[in-house]
């Protein structure tokens, strides 16, 4: 009975550290609503860069940087000046989840 118990331990621990990595894309994909209407969502390159597929800690570096204001394009200055470092960390975990589709 005692070997029975700490398996479910093992297994529940498990599905819920998958689930918060899920809320977090979840949350970031929410959130990607403000950055898709100038970033195509399909990868494809126009004059906005695509940022589909981008590594999670190179956006979450560029986003910090146009926040400090050390990249100084103003549309992305104001976007990331109204994130807050949860808010960065969704954002990259949903970009960086995707395939950039061309
Ligand atoms: C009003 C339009 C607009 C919105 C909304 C916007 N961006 Fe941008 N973004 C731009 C433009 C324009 C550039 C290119 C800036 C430059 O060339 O310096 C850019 C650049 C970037 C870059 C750097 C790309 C590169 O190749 O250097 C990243 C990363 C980025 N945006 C992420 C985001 C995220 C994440 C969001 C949503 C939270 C967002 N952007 C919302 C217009 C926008």
């Amino acid at each position: 009975m005692r070997m029975f118990g700490s398996v479910v331990t093992i297994c529940c621990s498990l599905a819920v550290s998958n689930v918060w990595a899920n809320d977090l894309k979840d949350y970031g994909e929410y959130l990607a609503g403000e950055c898709t209407t100038c970033h195509r969502i399909d990868g494809a390159q126009s004059e906005i860069p695509s940022i589909v597929g981008w590594d999670a800690e190179a956006l979450t570096a560029v986003l910090k940087s146009y926040k400090s204001g050390e990249l100084d394009n103003p549309a992305m200055v104001s976007v990331a000046k109204s994130l807050d470092d949860e808010q960065i960390k969704a954002l990259a975990a949903y970009f960086s989840s995707l395939e950039p589709k061309n």
